[in-house]
């Protein structure tokens, strides 16, 4: 595959002109955990994707390695299987034969020195057929403590480098289950990969509505200009969900929310929110803006954690007309267990453009509905002369971004009602990417597992950004973790959350509407 220019692909739809396909060296993909359910729901769908779109290189290698006993083809036919049933796209069978017909399975447990040897072998064939070295994307979709461990196994069959070709390890979360295990985990990558081999996940960082953020910020003058404590009297971040854990029982008594959705997911889109403009969109200068910003965030000190935080687990309710049952009966999950399913937090940055902002965040499973939406809420007008009687109400300004279900930007301004009085109301201008593109945004796993073949980090989160964040979350899971007596409120499933959530914005302002 040449390294020239950009391939531009012009259609007859205009609004899709400029999107580029960018050049990928031939790569070979080794996915260890490939039968597991992060690989079929998302991972192998999304290369289909890249596949079907011309976006993977024109020679690309996959390998499956796992535990389970099965061959190549009948790991083929569970990758269609896959395919088949999570792609966003029906699968062409052409595509799909081009993209499978010389994939492999390595079977094994990740510490077996043979899995490693079998696919050393595995990759010199490809490499042979190739002419040349592929660049090695070593995948790692598996529980986090294998990570370590296949880190090493990598480095000592010297499958951690290659003379002519490049080689990177991506690590799915979770990264760590606190900041010591996370500076740990760190050590033990670092002692085998140098970092700009590193990609660490955060799938939030993938999402098209994500990264527009970045655009809307910093490719208008419109916005920049209030986006300070001047302007903004308070930020808050939603991720609800409606589903409750499914059967993910084991990971998420470990895990809780707070450790499931803030330490990541909430926390990057805080800060690509409230970071300086990065001098340029290259993963270091990204990474320092947003390195900086949380390190701003000061860590509550464990007397302020009540005030700050709430925790609160599903209770027995309906879900879209459904009766669910509460997260204490849930199977796999201990009677008397104490995770959280919702947290919220109030946070601040303390730093000149923020000091006093509030920053509210909150995330729960089985609330009333799929939700992911930062709002800005301005300060009211400092005078109104304008309103009369019959006015519907003023409303300070909002920016809504939505993450998702309904992709898309909304600004909340005041009208006029037309007549011959002035009467205000809040109105909408939307920006919605269903009208503006006329295509489906691509999956966040599409864009990372290309970027991670292409080698750009710019999406993914450095070493000192996974500590950092960590580091604001610490003190509130110790807190938590040492108050075993006091009683963790329950909502009922499909509801707003918990009552107490109310309080942590005080009287004078409201979380928004579920
Ligand atoms: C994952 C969490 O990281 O993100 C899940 O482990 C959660 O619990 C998921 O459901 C949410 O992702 P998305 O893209 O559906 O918002």
């Amino acid at each position: 595959m040449s390294t020239a220019a950009p391939l531009q692909i012009t259609g007859s739809n205009p609004l899709v002109e400029g999107l580029e396909r960018l050049p990928v060296h031939p790569t070979a993909l080794v996915i260890f955990g490939a039968s597991g359910d992060l690989a079929h729901r998302k991972l192998l769908p999304a290369l289909y994707n890249l596949a079907h779109e011309g976006q993977l290189p024109e020679r690309f290698e996959m390998i499956g390695v796992g535990r389970r006993d099965q061959e190549h083809e009948d790991f083929r036919d569970a990758v269609i299987d896959s395919i088949q049933r999570y792609s966003r796209r029906r699968p062409d069978p052409n595509v799909l034969g081009g993209l499978l017909c010389d994939c492999r399975y390595v079977q094994g447990n990740f510490d077996d020195d043979a899995v490693y040897a079998d696919l050393h072998r595995t990759l010199q064939e490809f490499d042979e057929q190739a002419g040349r070295q592929l660049d090695r994307v070593f995948y790692l979709s598996t529980a986090p403590e294998y990570f370590p461990v296949i880190a090493s196994k990598l480095g000592a069959a010297g499958l951690d480098r290659a003379a002519d070709a490049r080689t990177r390890i991506v690590i799915e979360k979770p990264f760590g289950y606190d900041l010591a295990s996370a500076r740990l985990l760190n050590a033990k990558l670092l002692a085998v990969f140098q970092e700009s081999q590193i990609f660490r996940i955060d799938h939030y960082l993938g999402k098209e509505t994500v990264q527009n953020l970045m655009a809307l910020r910093f490719a208008n003058v419109l916005f920049e200009p209030v986006w300070n404590r001047n302007y903004v009297d308070h930020v808050q971040i939603t991720a609800a969900e409606d589903i409750g854990i499914g059967s993910r029982a084991g990971y998420y008594e470990r895990s809780g929310a707070l450790r499931d959705l803030v330490q990541n997911h909430m926390l990057q889109l805080l800060a690509l929110l409230t970071m300086e403009p990065p001098t340029a969109f290259t993963a270091d200068r990204l990474r320092d803006e947003k390195l900086k910003v949380l390190e701003a965030i000061v860590p509550c000190a464990p007397e302020e954690v009540p005030e700050m935080s709430v925790r609160a687990q599903y209770g027995p309710g309906v879900v879209g007309g459904e009766p669910v049952p509460g997260y204490r009966e849930e199977p796999g999950v201990s009677p008397d267990s104490r995770t959280e399913t919702y947290a919220a937090l109030r946070l601040h940055v303390s730093n000149w453009r923020w000091a006093g902002v509030p920053f509210y965040l909150r995330t729960g499973k089985r609330l009333a509905r799929k939700l992911t939406e930062i709002a800005v809420i301005l300060k009211p007008v400092p005078h109104l002369a304008l309103q009369s009687s019959g006015s519907v109400g003023i409303q300070a300004n909002q920016i809504v971004f939505t993450l998702q279900p309904d992709e898309g930007v909304s600004v909340s301004i005041a009208a006029k009602i037309p007549g011959s009085r002035m009467r205000i109301v809040p109105v909408n201008m939307e920006f919605r990417y269903g009208t503006s593109f006329l295509s489906e945004s691509p999956e966040a796993y599409e864009r990372l597992i290309l970027d991670a073949m292409r080698g750009d980090a710019t999406l993914f989160t450095r070493n000192d950004e996974i500590e950092a964040l960590w580091g604001i979350i610490d003190p509130i899971l110790e807190a938590w973790a040492l108050d075993t007596t006091s009683s963790i409120p329950a909502y009922p499933a499909g509801s707003a959350g918990p009552e107490a959530a109310r309080e942590l914005t005080g009287d004078s302002r409201m979380w928004r509407r579920l």
